[in-house]
């Protein structure tokens, strides 16, 4: 094994990324030095991209991608066993939560991790200041001592796995906190890999029917592949007005029990409470950038007891869900095919470009991967 390794470093937004090397560090107590298999590019990473983040303050030259998956190459003094308790050794695969909550603040003392004041600050660190690999894009990645990590079974792909954290732990935290019952709707919003995973999961949960709505055919044609029993592509409804009379008359006139917002951007929010049926739940998950806004009517809430739930992260359990989720549910859903599109490091570039159109409702992409041992873009 050599000593070294790389990183793609995201120098600013509108610039190439640079590879650049670094000397492995050897893990201290707590940490883990993994070997990146796949990480995939989120919706986030894209919005970092593009600059839309900058509000949040400019981040320093560092490495992105927190949806990974690896194989622990050296475990650092304490680190013997996972989250959960089992032991762990060279070579294991690894799934891990990339936040690092701080246990002292008020949402944290009260078992609300995600919500704490800090985790979301701890994502991105300075790539030049020692452990280097700060992020999934790169050889080699250090798990904190904080973060929660899980064993992950030999039976799933790196294709299946990669997608565990974030979109899929996100998704099935989601639906925990807007609490989807049995046989209730689904309208999705957005059918990138967040709304691909939750598709899936609202079925497992028993929604029916369940509804998605994109700009791709593409997207949606995957989208009925994992369970959804209607479609509505944005070209064929332009109207919003038509988009919601389409959702009310697939629930029967009384509106959906649950939306989630998945598409990364507030534009859909006014139709997608004006989806909602009484008591109905808004799931706001995607559009995370600050100061983009919609026109709200609070009464389109009051009258109709609608809530809306805006949620962020998750606790670690919903990791160790999804990992299950994906051993069990393996052979009913095509998880494999989600990121199966994967580049090589060194094309990193290419393969922001082509996440930020598939992101736009253009291309053939579902999720698109970074494999650093190589891989060729697959279909
Ligand atoms: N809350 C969290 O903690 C959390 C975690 C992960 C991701 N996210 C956010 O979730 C969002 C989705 O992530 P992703 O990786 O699935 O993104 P993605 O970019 O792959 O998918 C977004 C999809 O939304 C569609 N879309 C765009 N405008 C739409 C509209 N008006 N109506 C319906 N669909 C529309 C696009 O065609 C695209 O297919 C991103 O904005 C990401 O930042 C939030
Ligand atoms: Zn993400
Ligand atoms: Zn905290």
């Amino acid at each position: 094994m050599s000593d070294r390794g790389r990183v793609a470093v995201f120098v600013g937004a509108g610039k190439p990324f640079e590879l650049r090397e670094y000397p492995l560090p050897d893990p201290g107590p707590g940490e883990i030095l993994v070997r990146i298999r796949q990480a995939n590019i989120c919706g986030s990473d894209v919005h970092l991209w593009r600059g839309e983040m900058e509000r949040m303050g400019r981040f320093p030259p560092t490495v992105l991608g927190h949806e990974a998956t690896g194989v622990v190459v050296k475990l650092g003094r304490g680190a013997e066993v996972d989250s959960y308790g089992a032991p762990l050794r060279e070579g294991d695969r690894l799934v891990w939560a990339y936040y690092v909550p701080c246990g002292q603040c008020p949402a944290c003392l009260r078992g609300d991790v995600h919500a704490c004041a800090t985790s979301l600050v701890t994502v991105h660190r300075p790539c030049e200041l020692a452990p280097h690999f700060v992020g999934g894009f790169g050889d080699y990645y250090v798990i904190r001592p904080q973060q929660a990590r899980f064993r992950a079974p030999n039976e799933l792909s790196d294709e299946e796995l990669a997608g565990a954290n974030c979109a899929l732990a996100q998704v099935l935290f989601g639906f925990k906190r807007v609490e989807l019952r049995w046989g209730e709707s689904v309208v999705i919003q957005g059918a990138g890999g967040l709304g691909l995973y939750a598709v899936a999961v609202a079925k497992e949960l028993g929604a029916n029917p369940i509804i998605v709505v994109d700009a791709s055919s593409h997207r949606l044609r995957f989208a009925q592949l994992l369970g959804a029993d209607a479609t509505i592509l944005l070209d064929e409804h332009p109207d919003p007005r038509e988009r919601t009379a389409e959702v009310q008359r697939l629930t029967g006139g009384w509106g959906a029990n649950v939306v989630v917002e998945v598409a990364g951007v507030p534009d859909p929010y006014p139709e997608g409470i004006r989806m909602l049926g009484r008591g109905g739940r808004y799931l706001a998950l995607g559009s995370i950038v600050p100061g983009k806004t919609f026109a709200a009517d609070p009464s389109l809430l009051i009258g109709p007891n609608r809530t809306i739930f805006g949620v962020s992260l998750y606790p670690p359990g919903s990791l160790l869900e999804a990992v299950l989720f994906l051993q069990r549910r393996r052979n009913h859903y095509p998880f494999h095919q989600i990121a199966a599109q994967a580049f090589p490091l060194e094309e990193i570039d290419n393969a922001f470009a082509t996440a930020a159109a598939a992101s736009a409702g253009k291309g053939v992409y579902t999720r698109v991967g970074i494999r650093p041992e190589g891989a060729e873009p697959r279909l």
